[in-house]
């Protein structure tokens, strides 16, 4: 638990800092980050940017997977994920772009794009640590209420919760929000060797505690992390309101 949302970001940032620099000296193994979108994790990027620019760590062997991305909207509209991931972190680090990945919400075959994901991860060797965030219905990445926790990578309807959460990114307006989208698997997460989740405001509390005093539920899908072996919350002080 952290006072506010930048202690949260600076103390992420720093430990994601440490765990790639663990992995330097083994430069023939990348270091294999999972990586969400949304509020959250923009203070995280925000201070690696600024970790890079002092030259306190290079994304020279990461390799990222991202979490998610809409089904049908172009690749460069500003609310696709891809652009998101791009305009906050990936075009201000020296990540090489063939080391980046992140589902194709307009590939043709869409399951076949979902199963080239997580062929892509087992190529590389498992996903080291797996950032997340979470909705305030406790989802984790699109994995809405109601998801299997042995899902894949998949395509998935988005809760009307969450559409009417995301309306924000979209003047506002629902009917603008995709209602669609390609998203990794609740075991897709936490197959990675380590999980972060980013837990951060009141409006996240009830979701906070429900997953953690709780018991694993598939209505509140980041429930699922009571079993991994290194799951870690880093949470603000409103996020834990409900506890
Ligand atoms: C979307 C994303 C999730 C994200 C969630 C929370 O639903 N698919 O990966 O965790 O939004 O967003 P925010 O961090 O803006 O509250």
């Amino acid at each position: 638990i952290r006072e506010d949302y930048d202690e949260v970001s600076e103390f992420v940032a720093n430990y994601i800092k440490e765990r790639i620099r663990q992995f330097e000296p083994n430069t023939e193994r990348p270091f294999v980050l999972g990586l969400p979108t949304g509020s959250s994790p923009v203070g995280v990027y925000k201070r690696l940017v600024e970790l890079y620019n002092s030259g306190q760590v290079s994304f020279e062997h990461v390799v990222t997977f991202n979490m998610d991305e809409y089904v049908g909207l172009p690749r460069d509209h500003p609310e696709s994920y891809r652009s998101f991931m791009w305009k906050t972190l990936f075009m201000h680090v020296n990540i090489r772009p063939e080391n980046v990945h992140i589902l194709d919400g307009n590939a043709p075959d869409l399951d076949e794009e979902c199963k080239k994901f997580e062929a892509e991860i087992t190529r590389v060797g498992g996903i080291e640590l797996f950032l997340g965030g979470i909705g305030p219905d406790g989802h984790i990445a699109f994995n809405e209420p109601g998801s299997s926790l042995t899902s894949r990578t998949r395509v998935k309807t988005l809760a009307y919760e969450t559409i009417i959460a995301n309306a924000r990114f979209f003047e506002g307006d629902i009917a603008k929000v995709p209602k669609l989208a390609l998203t990794v698997g609740v075991a897709t997460v936490m197959d990675a060797r380590e999980v972060v989740v980013l837990i951060t405001g009141a409006h996240k509390a009830i979701a906070l505690a429900k997953c953690i005093e709780e018991g694993v539920n598939h209505m509140w899908t980041v429930s699922a992390i009571q079993m991994h072996p290194k799951g870690l919350i880093v949470c603000d002080e409103d996020a834990t309101l409900e506890l």
